[in-house]
């Protein structure tokens, strides 16, 4: 469906601020180095509270924000790739804690790592026929599944979440574009579970994030490009016509390319990471929340977020303010 409008957005940050000088004591690396090979300056790490307490607190926020009590959403679609268990689904765990057991409520996970919320964006567009309100979420506790002795990773990555609100609309348009390929070599992947168990051959290590930093680089110059022009396509306009870009928030370096490759001005992309780090699914939902409160959505805007990441997955949605 096209005729799709936000109607809420919101954020939680995860309790802890961790700055590059606190790595600086656990890894060999500087403040320097990340800030520059980055952007990054601090991430919030979360202390006791799991993916799910980040995703509720996130959707309280977008419900506030949307002037909306819980009981009107229809549908709740949780995209992480560090849920609290394999089983029950995060969406469920959230769907208790706003109390809605029991509801009219459906609640469904999706994992397409960073792109989580732009594939959340999509499904939730192509459901509104069936459900009138959908809460969409970004949640991670990526720190369950950092090697925190791996200078590498350790130092991108932080937790949090953001949700938001959609329902029918007529007069707003949203249009989506989703891509997956299947990553064989792992060039990018998370803790996984072995297939034999311990039983049998003593594997115990569940594994980390494992990533092959140069090979992402490349490919996500690629896949941000690539979403951007796929839903400026389907919006009839040119990508130097949209007045903001939500990119997820991975590395400044990234942005930067992209901006130059599309000679956009680089003032058009939102960027938060220099506080937020790469929160995976939950960055674009806490990129745009984070938007929204510094008076940066007006009326009337067109609206690009662009995700990329394991699997590979990628993807682009437009969206009028
Ligand atoms: C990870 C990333 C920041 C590394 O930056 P880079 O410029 O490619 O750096 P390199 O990997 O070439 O490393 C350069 C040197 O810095 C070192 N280094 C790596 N991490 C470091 C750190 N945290 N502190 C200090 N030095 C570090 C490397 O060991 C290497 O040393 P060497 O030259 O002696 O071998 C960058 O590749 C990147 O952002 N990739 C995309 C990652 C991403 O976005 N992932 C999530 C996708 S959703």
């Amino acid at each position: 469906m096209e005729n799709v409008k936000i109607v809420g957005c919101g954020y939680a940050k995860a309790q802890v601020r961790v700055w590059n000088e606190d790595l600086e004591k656990i890894v060999e690396t500087s403040d320097a180095w990340i800030q520059q090979r980055t952007g990054i300056q601090s991430r919030y790490i979360t202390k006791d509270e799991n993916t799910s307490d980040l995703a509720y607190r996130a959707a309280v926020d977008a419900l506030k924000d949307a002037n909306m009590e819980a009981k009107e959403i229809e549908l709740i679609l949780v995209a992480s790739a560090t849920p609290d268990h394999f089983t029950p689904a995060t969406s469920c765990l959230v769907q208790e804690k706003l109390g809605l057991n029991g509801e009219e409520c459906t609640a469904l996970d999706i994992n397409a790592a960073c792109s989580g919320f732009v594939y959340g964006l999509t499904l939730a567009s192509c459901l509104l026929e069936k459900y009138k309100t959908i809460l969409v979420i970004g949640a991670e506790t990526l720190s369950k599944i950092v090697d925190w002795t791996d200078r590498n990773t350790c130092i991108l990555f932080g937790d949090g979440a953001g949700a938001c609100i959609v329902q029918q609309s007529t007069n707003k348009k949203m249009f989506t574009y989703t891509k997956s390929t299947g990553d064989v070599e792992g060039v990018l992947k998370g803790a996984g579970l072995p297939i034999k168990a311990g039983l049998i051959n003593g594997e115990k290590n569940y594994g980390y994030l494992h990533m092959d930093g140069k090979e992402v680089f490349r490919f996500a110059l690629k896949a941000m490009q690539e979403s951007i022009e796929k839903v400026c396509e389907q919006a009839q306009i040119l990508p130097k016509d949209i007045d903001l870009i939500i990119p997820h928030q991975a590395n400044i370096r990234i942005i930067r390319h992209v901006a130059k490759k599309m000679q956009l001005d680089e003032d058009k992309f939102f960027v938060n990471l220099e506080e937020f780090g790469n929160t995976s699914s939950a960055s674009i939902a806490i990129a745009l929340a984070c938007a929204k409160e510094q008076g940066k959505l007006k009326p009337g805007m067109k609206i690009v977020l662009a995700g990329f990441g394991a699997g590979f997955t990628s993807g682009g949605v437009y969206l009028e303010w």
